[in-house]
């Protein structure tokens, strides 16, 4: 007999913006309750804290801070909800992320940062059980519309972006093909979710960046 509360899942969905991340982030947590587990929805940049409130002003063009120190201030986001996270993830609940660390490799890389200064300050980072990529090309994304006005919001700057994600794809990722319809993604993303959720409750063990 094990009576060890099961853990929860860490699972990091990533892709460029308007790939259907977000929208796929809540069903999951809605489907994950539907099947009695508990699940809770998380997001990076968490925009509520005050290192949130400069990365938005960042983003939002309200402010101009150099590529490395808004790098260390995504970074910084994701340390202070660290602790927060292991406890969640050790009471048994299952956090599904919108972006994670990769972003922040993925989008500073792109401006031509050091990949490997980039990932420097994740290491000791929770590492997910789980990263999802939701694959759609630039063109497509951008087809969609709903780009806002946010810096990184343009179709030449997206596709540099999915240059560098590829590069940091490991063979542990699940690609989604996220052109698909989104009852499709959906389905696919509530397999593989799944999977990993009772993964972690059979005794899987939390590890850290960078694996
Ligand atoms: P996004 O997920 O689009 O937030 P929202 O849904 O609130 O608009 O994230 C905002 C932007 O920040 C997005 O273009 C990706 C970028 N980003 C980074 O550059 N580094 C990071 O570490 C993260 C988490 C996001
Ligand atoms: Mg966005």
């Amino acid at each position: 007999g094990n009576n060890k509360a099961a853990r929860g899942a860490l699972v990091v969905l990533e892709g460029l913006d308007r790939s259907g991340k977000s929208s796929q982030c809540s069903r999951l947590v809605s489907y994950l309750e539907g099947q009695g587990l508990s699940a809770e929805l998380w997001r990076f940049p968490d925009r509520t804290t005050d290192v949130g409130q400069m990365i938005s002003a960042y983003l939002t063009n309200a402010s101009q801070l150099d590529d490395h120190t808004i790098h260390l201030l995504f970074s910084a986001n994701r340390w202070e909800k660290r602790s927060l996270m292991e406890e969640k993830l050790k009471s048994g609940i299952t956090l599904i992320v919108d972006r994670y660390s990769y972003s922040g490799v993925a989008f500073s890389s792109a401006k031509g940062l050091d990949i490997e200064w980039c990932k420097a300050p994740e290491i000791g980072l929770l590492a997910p059980d789980l990263v999802a990529y939701l694959d759609i090309s630039p063109d497509k994304a951008a087809e969609r519309g709903g780009y806002g006005d946010e810096r990184y919001e343009k179709l030449e700057f997206q596709k540099k972006v999915a240059e560098h994600y590829k590069v940091l794809h490991d063979a542990s990722w699940k690609v989604v093909d996220a052109w698909q319809p989104i009852e499709d993604v959906e389905k696919q993303l509530q397999e593989i979710v799944l999977a990993c959720v009772t993964e972690c409750q059979k005794g899987k063990s939390l590890s850290s960046l960078w694996l």
